[in-house]
């Protein structure tokens, strides 16, 4: 199947659906996250997406996208992550897909954006390596499910995210906070991205997967920061974009992570026969999310926290995620990628900013500074491309204002506003502005 140019946008599952005891839905680790109070807005309604599906599949038509990127939740189609499928849960996504093929959509499917059962969770999590077996089981029901009607598969959302603020920091579901147990993480998830693959394939031979991998491209404060900086980029970039392009974990970090404790045992303690080969398995693609790139020196080599003020205040250059408004930094990143690694095809499956303009007098919304954010963005983009780069689809970060996990609707991303008590959408400026750039496309 050869694929034009995919414009498009993103979601995931957790942050738009609601409908938390829908259709004998199963509680995820966030839904728990939820349940502690650790959210500023609870996850049970969010976007309402589950229940106005067909709103806002005609808001993605009028869009004119080419491409929607959602993300299934395991917990709806296997309530408990390894037991009896939920045939409500299938129908809901067959309900999307069938509505997306009708406007000529192509459904691209993430199958986990962090929203792991919480069944699995109190057996290990993504600790065990009972996990990786349960989502490949889960994979194949969905490619048993849908098979060649999704135009494209990812199988993990951003395994740093998942691994790091979730396991390490505690800030994230499911809240552990351990150097090494974050690290156990990460490997089973890029593990569980090349057995998900292989499981897709054995239903879908001609399946287009890949994984969704979130990047933060980073420089040295100054002369003195050049090692931080590298530590930095081993830690946050290459220690996933390594072994997924068969180049295995990268030796400088092995080396440090076994000297400061991370990895008590080296990676003999991590990595098992076999495991290296199936995280490199081929891939057709490559998702690269990209918001933001950030000035490393010795006191911030191991975080990746906002370098501005985070909301509404934040200053020209950088938006309300505290995250610097940086476009030339995606150029140099796809290009980056695509001398390192060479892969077959990259797709931007994120990229996006996050603005609180409301609605005005007249139920307006004049989020400029989206526009101006996006449209520099899908520039750099271009410019990638007309370098040589295979740049082959750009997906705005986000379809709908959602739950930015934690920050709640607190954090607005959506080019379409969500009333987050009514759940009435009002398509922003830049929803029109992102039509328009659509239709008078040059890529
Ligand atoms: C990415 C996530 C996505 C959203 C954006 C802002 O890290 O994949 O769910 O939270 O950031």
């Amino acid at each position: 199947m050869t694929h034009p140019f995919a414009w498009g946008v993103a979601t995931s599952a957790y942050q738009i659906e609601g409908g938390r005891h829908e259709g004998g839905k199963g509680v995820s680790i966030w839904d728990r996250f939820s349940d502690e109070g650790r959210l500023r807005d609870r996850g049970d309604v969010a976007s309402d997406h589950y229940h106005r599906l067909d709103e806002d599949l005609d808001l993605l038509a009028d869009l004119g996208v080419t491409a929607y990127r959602f993300s299934t939740a395991w917990t709806r189609i296997i309530p408990d992550g390894d037991g009896p499928i939920s045939r409500d849960g299938v129908n809901f996504y067959e309900r999307l897909i069938a509505g997306l093929e009708e406007r000529a959509i192509e459904p691209c499917l993430t199958l986990y954006h962090w929203d792991l059962p919480q069944a699995l969770q109190e057996r290990g999590g993504w600790r065990s390596r009972g996990t990786i077996d349960a989502f490949a089981r889960y994979a194949t029901v969905v490619a048993e499910s849908f098979g060649d009607r999704v135009g494209r598969w990812i199988t993990q959302n951003e395994p740093w995210v998942a691994a790091f603020p979730g396991h390490r920091d505690g800030v994230f579901a499911p809240g552990l906070t351990s150097w090494e147990t974050a690290l156990i993480v990460a490997h089973n998830l890029l593990l569980s991205h090349g057995r998900a693959t292989e499981a897709i394939r054995r239903v879908v031979a001609d399946a287009q997967i890949g994984i969704a991998l979130d990047c933060r491209p980073s420089a040295p404060a100054n002369d003195d920061s050049v090692e931080a900086n590298r530590y930095f980029d081993g830690f946050r970039n290459r220690w996933f974009f390594d072994p997924v392009f068969g180049r295995g974990y990268p030796e400088d970090m092995v080396s440090v992570y076994t000297a400061r404790g991370h990895l008590p045992s080296g990676l003999d303690g991590l990595v098992a026969d076999g495991d290296m080969d199936e995280i490199a398995t081929p891939i057709d693609f490559l998702g690269l999310n990209y918001y933001t790139t950030v000035t490393i020196s010795a006191q911030n080599e191991e975080s990746d926290e906002p370098e501005g003020i985070v909301g509404p205040d934040a200053p020209e250059g950088f938006t309300e995620m505290g995250w610097s408004n940086d476009p030339g930094g995606l150029t140099v990143f796809l290009q980056r990628v695509a001398e390192t690694y060479d892969p077959v095809s990259i797709l931007v499956t994120e990229n996006g900013a996050s603005y609180s303009d409301a609605p005005d007098r007249n139920g307006r919304i004049e989020d400029d500074r989206r526009i101006a954010y996006l449209d520099a963005h899908i520039s750099a983009v271009e410019e990638a491309r007309d370098s040589g780069v295979p740049v082959d689809g750009y997906f705005v970060w986000s379809f709908l204002d959602n739950i930015e996990w934690t920050q709640g609707f607190s954090q607005r991303f959506g080019l379409v506003w969500v009333d987050k008590d009514t759940g009435k959408r009002v398509p922003k400026d830049s929803y029109y502005w992102y039509r328009d750039r659509i239709r008078g496309t040059r890529l």
